[in-house]
């Protein structure tokens, strides 16, 4: 692991756990998260999977918001078991994983759970079981992360093959991924960052975004690192009323709209993840 940035706490993140060269095909873990709230990663996650299975992979969302879960709110779904049933042994994963419009699978949680809020030894080992047991049977597994840089969205995040960062075009959105970006490379040692630039106005603003915030990680991350982080603009979304009109319907942009200018950002996202 490269060396943290001067100043910079080392987080308990675990180590991500390796693939093994001759172990079985398994799916690629994308963690989509944020500096912060309500960028829109559950709604990019939700139409992520939704194309994703269009594009016939076997495709699962988890919602790593662990203790203020709405993912299930965004799929229209009312699960009567969620991931603390898991957990808890209450109940088995099988009966957990639920099938999302669309056909994909959906592990959802629970919201106002307080118990979450901090990361737990025994939470870890049972995130990091579910995962190792869902990982196998699918191509795509999507962690929808909360927001910010506490110990539950990390260790989420340390899971991920890759991490995808929404941010938006303020300048608080975008303060807010610097600093998820500088803390992922100094306890992950993540070098590839995946950007979503949501919200945009104009065409190119995503690309002004993710380079800004390039040369911020230059000058103030990457001197410290033995391998510099990249960010990798994996394309804008633009603002579009289209969106929150989805969201008040509960059905997904794809499914909805899908020639709404913010369905058709989402397949090129979507196309450019699965190359
Ligand atoms: N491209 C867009 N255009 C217009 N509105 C959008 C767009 N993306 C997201 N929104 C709006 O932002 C709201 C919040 O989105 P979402 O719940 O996906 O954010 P989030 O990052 O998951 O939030 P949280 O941090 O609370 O988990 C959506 O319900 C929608 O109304
Ligand atoms: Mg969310």
């Amino acid at each position: 692991m490269s060396a943290a940035p001067s100043g910079l706490p080392r987080t308990e993140a675990a180590p991500r756990p390796r693939r093994r060269v001759d172990a079985p095909a398994r799916a690629r873990i994308t963690a989509v998260t944020s500096g912060k709230g309500g960028v829109g990663k559950t709604n990019l996650t939700a139409n992520l999977a939704w194309h994703l299975r269009q594009a016939r992979k076997r495709v699962l969302v988890l919602d790593a918001d662990l203790g203020l879960a709405n993912l299930d709110v965004m799929l229209n779904l009312a699960p009567k078991i969620t991931l603390h049933d898991v957990f808890t042994g209450k109940s088995s994963l099988e009966d957990a994983i639920l099938p999302a419009p669309g056909g994909f699978s959906a592990l959802l949680a629970g919201s106002g759970m307080v118990e979450y809020s901090r990361m737990t030894p025994e939470v870890r080992d049972q995130l990091l079981a579910v995962i190792e047991k869902v990982a196998p049977r699918y191509d795509h597994v999507i962690l929808d992360t909360g927001a910010g840089i506490s110990d539950v969205v990390l260790y989420s995040v340390s899971l991920a093959d890759d991490v995808l960062v929404v941010v938006t075009p303020e300048p608080t959105s975008m303060t807010d991924a610097y600093a998820t970006i500088k803390v992922l490379a100094a306890t992950q040692a993540r070098v590839k960052v995946k950007v979503v630039v949501n919200q945009t106005r104009r065409h190119g603003e995503g690309r002004a975004v993710c380079l800004q915030l390039q040369q911020v990680v230059d000058r103030f991350v990457n001197p410290g690192l033995a391998t510099p982080v990249r960010l990798d603009l994996l394309g804008q979304v633009p603002l579009d009323i289209a969106v929150r009109d989805s969201v008040l319907r509960r059905q997904l942009l794809l499914d909805f709209l899908p020639s709404a200018p913010a369905a058709l950002a989402v397949v090129g996202l979507a196309t450019r993840l699965l190359t």
